[in-house]
């Protein structure tokens, strides 16, 4: 991670020094790298992981060994995974990176009094984002939080390319299926479903997108996809993909749609945007076809569910590429020391622009490519109103 290095001095300024400091990300080896970088910065981090199905344990063992508490397994229930969260807000973490606002949330459901004492949260995706403007349209955000998502160097860059690539990658080494003239459904046509349609296409798939969004429904069209509804595009669908962030993108009701033999994997934050429940509760039976791939018996027709439905790059693979999380935990690092540096108002805050530009200037520097300054009648034609 040659960002995350670079930035080794800013991060170890004393900002972050004796800091309590709780990262909450899909614990595999790149998150360590980072609870690593944030540890050699002067903060005790406590680290915990943001889905049980994505917890590796050996990355646990070595965090542990390096000093580092860490609560979490891999595969535990909901519960388990909930008290895990909560003996990490036990610790009294300052500042927080966290992802999907796991941790967050449930401190402010079940620890309203350690809630109250956060001085900083810095979220890692989408659907974080999205819980944090909903606590603070009900005034319940009370300290500095920063949308690490929507930083430039994160959203742009993790979302399309990351994960369109080891979504694509991980939905092949599970199933050993050929993409080539495979008919793809990618429901949701967000910064991630742009990523999959293109992962898709490129290696040969015919895409459909289902959307909901007029502009993102246009957007895909003329990207050259076909667009259709969840009713007409599921019938012809080999492999439906979702990256809605919301619930119930295939729910109950699209089940009569499938294919016999379709492929259903998910790579949004949550386990519930394909309904495996209510699929489980209608198939006749449900067999262990393969590691990590279930297939659901629906009369005639089977249907085959990647990790249950869990984000399939992260639950069903190694996440997204090194170079990828280099420039999204470099926004994380450099958000947390911001945090812990004060002078961010409390409520919901954007990235600043001048840290983005740092990281992507640092990243093309690692890739030995210079850029041109804007010439000074440039900058003063861009500076004018009057031609
Ligand atoms: N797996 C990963 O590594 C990874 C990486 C980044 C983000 N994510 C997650 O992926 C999800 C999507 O992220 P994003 O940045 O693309 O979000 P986004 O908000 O840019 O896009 C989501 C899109 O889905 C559409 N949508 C919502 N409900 C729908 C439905 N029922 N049917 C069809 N379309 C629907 C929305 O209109 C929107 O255009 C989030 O949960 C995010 O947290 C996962």
């Amino acid at each position: 991670m040659p960002v995350l290095a670079a930035l080794r001095d800013r991060l170890g300024d004393g900002a972050l020094e004796g800091r309590k400091l709780a990262v909450v990300v899909h614990l595999e080896a790149k998150t360590a790298c980072l609870v690593l970088a944030l540890q050699e910065a002067g903060a005790h981090v406590v680290a915990a992981g943001s889905n049980p199905l994505s917890t590796q344990d050996a990355v646990c063992a070595a965090l542990v060994e390096r000093g580092i508490e860490v609560h979490a397994r891999h595969g535990v229930s909901q519960d388990e995974f909930t008290a895990d969260l909560l003996a990490v807000a036990e610790t009294g973490p300052e500042l927080v990176i966290d992802d999907g606002l796991e941790l967050t949330r449930r401190t402010a459901e079940h620890r309203p009094d350690l809630y109250e004492r956060l001085q900083g949260v810095s979220e890692e995706t989408t659907t974080g984002v999205a819980r944090l403007r909903a606590l603070e349209a009900e005034g319940r955000l009370p300290f500095p939080a920063i949308a690490a998502n929507d930083a430039k160097c994160k959203h742009m860059f993790d979302n399309p390319y990351g994960t369109g690539q080891t979504t694509l990658t991980a939905l092949l080494a599970l199933t050993n299926v050929l993409a080539a003239g495979r008919e793809f459904c990618i429901v949701g046509y967000g910064w991630v479903g742009k990523g999959l349609a293109r992962a898709a296409d490129g290696l040969g798939g015919r895409v459909t997108v289902v959307e909901l969004d007029p502009v993102r429904a246009l957007t895909a069209h003329m990207d050259g996809y076909r667009v259709a509804s969840l009713a007409d595009a599921l019938p012809d669908a080999d492999v439906v993909i979702t990256a809605t962030g919301l619930i119930e993108a295939i729910g109950a009701d699209a089940f009569a749609y499938l294919k016999d033999g379709a492929l259903l994997a998910n790579a949004g934050h949550h386990d519930r945007e394909i309904d495996v429940p209510a699929l489980a509760a209608e198939a006749d039976e449900v067999i262990d076809a393969r590691p990590k791939v279930k297939t659901y018996v629906l009369g005639n027709r089977r249907v085959h569910v990647l990790v249950d439905g869990a984000l399939v790059n992260i639950a069903g693979g190694d996440g997204n590429p090194i170079e990828i999380m280099d420039l999204s935990f470099s926004v994380q690092a450099l958000s947390a020391h911001l945090l812990a540096s004060g002078g961010v108002p409390a409520g919901l805050n954007r990235f600043p622009d001048e840290l983005d530009d740092l990281i992507a200037r640092t990243k093309l520097a690692t890739l030995g490519i210079e850029l041109d300054d804007p010439t000074a009648a440039q900058l003063k034609f861009r500076a004018s109103w009057a031609v």
